[in-house]
């Protein structure tokens, strides 16, 4: 497959429980190691030429059915993270992008996740899109109430831009870590032909290499999107 766009690749990290769980360790456990395999995928793409955004699923909506006490690491770990990468960001030239609703967060969470977008919105590398606090459906709830009285005619761009996936592309390549095969309530909007890959391995074990592996097998599919085969001559 000829890369002529630079890629979004969206992760749905998904594992860390089950991967503490075997280990006899509190899920909270799981959260943290798998923190440390975000920043290292973070560290090693850095520079990578073909990809242009990588997203991170990082709590739904529908995660705040889980105890307060797992949310309350989870956050924690996501707040030091945040805090310890500040000055890398901008060292890596990367942008930092929030999609996430505000309800039920605490103000210092909102302004920090803000404040990392203003600080790094004139860098020109790779956009670093966390996904926090988000659900696909309701964003699509929320994008229609706010343009009800819109004039005129409503196209897939306008209703984009109002989504909270404005400045986002599609997505071509999902990963799903920990062999669960669904969406989850993601980024509905922008799967409308994304090549999925639902990989075993949970993300706390998940590392740069199984992360090349998952590319090349992206660069094998044969993405038609409704057309023709590239490898077909017949028509
Ligand atoms: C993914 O790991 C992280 C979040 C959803 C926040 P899980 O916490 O879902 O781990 P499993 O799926 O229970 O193993
Ligand atoms: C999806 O994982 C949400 C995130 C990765 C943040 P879940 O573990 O919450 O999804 P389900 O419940 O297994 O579908
Ligand atoms: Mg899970």
């Amino acid at each position: 497959m000829q890369i002529n766009h630079k890629l979004h690749v969206a992760f749905i990290v998904d594992g860390n429980g089950r991967w503490a769980k075997a280990r006899n360790k509190p899920r909270t456990f799981g959260h943290k190691k798998g923190v440390e395999r975000l920043e290292a995928l973070i560290e090693g793409l850095k520079d990578n030429q073909e990809i242009g955004c990588l997203s991170f699923y990082l709590f739904s909506l529908e995660n705040w059915k889980r105890s307060s006490e797992e949310i309350n690491y989870l956050f924690k770990y996501l707040v030091s993270f945040l805090k310890k990468n500040a000055k890398r960001l901008t060292e890596y030239n990367l942008r930092f992008k929030w999609t996430g609703f505000k309800e039920k967060l605490s103000n210092e969470i909102i302004n920090l996740l803000i404040k990392f977008e203003n600080d790094t919105k004139n860098n020109t590398g790779i956009i670093i899109n966390f996904v926090f606090n988000y659900g696909g459906i309701q964003d699509i709830i929320y994008t229609a109430n706010k343009l009800k009285n819109y004039p005129g005619n409503i196209t897939k761009e306008i209703f984009l831009e109002n989504s909270l996936l404005n400045g986002l592309n599609d997505v071509d390549l999902l990963i799903r870590t920990s062999g669960e095969q669904r969406i989850s309530n993601y980024l509905m909007l922008l799967l409308a032909y994304t090549e999925f890959i639902f990989e075993p391995t949970k993300f706390p074990d998940y590392t740069l290499e199984i992360f090349y592996k998952n590319l090349e097998e992206f660069k094998t599919r044969d993405i038609r999107k409704g057309g023709y085969s590239k490898k077909d001559d017949s028509k």
